[in-house]
């Protein structure tokens, strides 16, 4: 077993890197990555720049060229289900690229030809989750979760997104790491906690907010590792 742990930004991995301790640090494709022995486990961290091009890239090179056979996601995100508020985490259920539109063809948003609307995540670590949130004593939510290179501050485009994908969170890498895993066959799980709610205010809140809420995702994150690794 080799586990990769991925964020977008160096706040959403410091936590997690925080708690393996010494790592050894490898640069590669533009990126560095994080190389650690967690309770005799392999684990590799990075965070992949924001958006889906960095995302995708870093979830494949975690896969192929670290030889990763599972992927974790921890990050932050903004809340579109009104019973996500800051702080709260989400388990993606399945993910879509909000963003991906060749409607003018017929097709449905995020749907390209040979791809799929959404993915499913692993439904072995969302139970695992659950185990994880009740020995926490914590609620999270599962939803789906909607992603896209763009950051949403508009209550409109975030109403639209929420219609369009009945999602729950939207943020700016889960879909595509999504698409990799499922492409390469590799259980994947992506957590986010609430940031922001993506509106006007969504700035103000995400500068607030990124650090605390990305400690909640390492923290959560950290006892999923434990859970993946005892099974
Ligand atoms: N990640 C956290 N908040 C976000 C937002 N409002 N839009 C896109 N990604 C986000």
């Amino acid at each position: 077993m080799k586990i990769a742990i991925m964020g977008a930004m160096p706040e959403e991995v410091a936590p997690i890197l925080e708690k393996l301790g010494t790592y050894k640090t490898t640069k590669y494709a533009n990126n560095e990555y994080y190389e650690a022995t967690y309770n005799g486990v392999e684990v590799v961290v990075a965070y992949s720049k924001i958006g889906k091009v960095f995302s995708t890239l870093t979830a494949s090179t975690m896969i192929q060229y670290f030889g990763c056979d599972r992927v974790l996601f921890s990050g932050v995100a903004g809340g579109i289900n009104p019973s996500l508020k800051v702080g709260d985490l989400i388990v993606a259920t399945k993910l879509s690229q909000h963003d991906l539109d060749i409607t003018a063809f017929g097709h449905p948003f995020g749907f390209v030809p040979e791809g799929a609307v959404y993915v499913d995540a692993d439904e072995e670590m969302i139970a695992m989750s659950k185990e994880v949130a009740s020995d926490m004593g914590k609620t999270v939510q599962e939803g789906i979760i909607a992603t896209g290179d763009q950051f949403v501050a508009n209550e409109e485009r975030k109403n639209w997104i929420g219609e369009t994908f009945s999602a729950d969170a939207l943020e700016m890498e889960g879909a595509s790491v999504a698409v990799v895993c499922d492409a390469l066959d590799i259980p994947f799980f992506i957590l986010r906690a609430i940031s922001d709610v993506a509106d006007m205010d969504a700035s103000f809140s995400f500068d607030e907010f990124l650090e605390t809420s990305a400690i909640i995702s390492a923290e959560f994150i950290m006892k999923m590792l434990d859970k993946v690794i005892a099974k």
